[in-house]
């Protein structure tokens, strides 16, 4: 037998409505707030991820699933979202369109991470990006739809955010990281010595033990803030509170991905255990023109689709059990079953879900088959309903029996 590669997951067709649903929650509130749908490759040049994703994060360092084409290209399965939507819009000259666009994106992600409850090798992202506007209201924007999404699907969960700067402000703050750091030089892992030559912001992502405790009295970004940074971010806060949004400050996050710049955000639950991060997100003003684009400010922020169904699940969220098969037709013999098909056809034209035999079963397992995908009535066609023209239908909730003629069968139905 050959099985799933690790750290992936089948979704089987009995639970695949958990996932339309949480999609077409999605795609309900991007309509709301006028955001449409971008569809990209998922795989682009591994350039793309390393310039763009930035090269001493994780997940360029460790995490991608790269490999050589047939032509000697190296390709990279999308690990997010952004990169591939920022070089879309450069690529297809968006900003010469309308301003602010804005793009959501339903997609699989790839990062090769060690599997665990929450965190997988294939996973599923709604993300949403606005290109164009560089007003704090538009980061709050970006929030709330986030925001609305989760009230939407039943959540409460906590928001936290932070700036983490311009340029000019993170070469203050990097120099200060750098200074707190460099008498502890010796105790940081290998990664962290090699984050604090590169990009010092790292050191304050890193997840081993050791560093996570020197991090702790790390000096805070927020106290480095620039003046136009500092307004930025008040401002955001204050548009949040207008919108009802709540909120809590906190400056250590750092997000795991170079590209930010200012506003940094992430919804995290308490439901999920380790990975209880569901959406993550903020602005960043300057990958477009590092992906070689003209400059161009930009917010947004993706949710784990796996990560919002466990929190549903912890929290006993009920999401909406499918429609259930209005009829099955059940048919006694060869014949029997003949009609039945011409009938469901004739029902499912008219936009009722009907169900038949497919396997030549006897009257007794075509009902349990009945049940089991559980039709709401089941009609019988045997030799005596044939030459009379009609179906004896029986309620399976009442076990109420009915003779209803051929011909009316769309009619008796779409009044059920
Ligand atoms: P991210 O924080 O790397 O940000 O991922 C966003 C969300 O994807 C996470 O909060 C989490 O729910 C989910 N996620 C990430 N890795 C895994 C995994 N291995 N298994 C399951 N779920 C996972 C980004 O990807 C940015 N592109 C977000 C963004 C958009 N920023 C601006 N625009």
């Amino acid at each position: 037998m050959i099985n799933i590669p690790k750290g992936t997951k089948d979704v089987l067709p009995a639970d695949s409505y958990k996932w339309q649903y949480v999609e077409g929650m999605a795609r309900e509130v991007s309509r709301l707030f006028n955001v449409k749908e971008i569809r990209t490759p998922v795989f682009e040049h591994t350039e793309l991820f390393q310039r763009g994703v930035g090269d001493t994060t994780d997940i360029v360092t460790k995490e991608m699933y790269t490999f050589k084409d047939k032509g000697d290209r190296s390709i990279t399965l999308k690990p997010e979202g952004t990169a591939g939507a920022a070089r879309s819009f450069i690529e297809n000259g968006m900003y010469s369109g309308v301003l602010p666009t804005k793009m959501y994106y339903i997609i699989p992600a790839f990062r090769y991470e060690r599997p665990q409850a929450g965190r997988l090798r294939e996973f599923h992202q709604f993300g949403v990006e606005v290109y164009g506007a560089a007003s704090a209201q538009t980061d709050a924007e970006v929030i709330f739809i986030a925001d609305t999404l989760l009230k939407k699907l039943g959540l409460q969960i906590k928001l936290y955010i932070n700036s983490i700067g311009c340029p000019t402000c993170r070469a203050a703050y990097n120099q200060a990281l750098k200074d707190f750091f460099a008498p502890n030089l010796e105790m940081l892992c290998a990664d962290c010595k090699n984050r604090y030559e590169k990009n010092p912001l790292r050191l304050l992502d890193c997840k081993e033990e050791g560093c996570k405790a020197i991090n702790v009295n790390a000096p805070k970004i927020l106290d480095y803030l620039c003046e136009e940074c500092h307004a930025h971010f008040e401002e955001v806060k204050s548009c949040l509170s207008s919108a009802g949004v709540e909120y809590e400050i906190d400056p250590r996050i750092v997000r795991g991905l170079d590209y930010y710049t200012r506003t940094v955000f992430e919804f995290v639950s308490t439901s999920i255990g380790a990975q209880g991060t569901v959406c993550g997100g903020g602005r960043y003003d300057k990958l477009i023109e590092q992906l070689g684009g003209k400059p161009t400010p930009a917010v947004g922020f993706a949710a784990g689709i796996e990560r919002l169904l466990m929190v549903m699940e912890q929290t006993g969220v009920v999401i909406p059990e499918p429609e259930r098969p209005t009829v099955y037709i059940a048919g006694m013999d060869a014949e029997c079953r003949k009609k039945a098909f011409a009938l469901a056809s004739e029902l499912r034209k008219n936009g009722l879900i009907a169900e038949i035999d497919h396997m030549d079963r006897s009257v007794k397992a075509q009902f349990k088959y009945a049940d089991k995908i559980g039709a709401r009535y089941v009609a019988v066609i045997g030799g005596n309903e044939l030459i009379e023209g009609k179906a004896n239908v029986k309620c399976m909730e009442t076990g109420e029996s009915e003779s209803v003629a051929f011909d009316q069968m769309t009619e008796y139905f779409k009044k059920k």
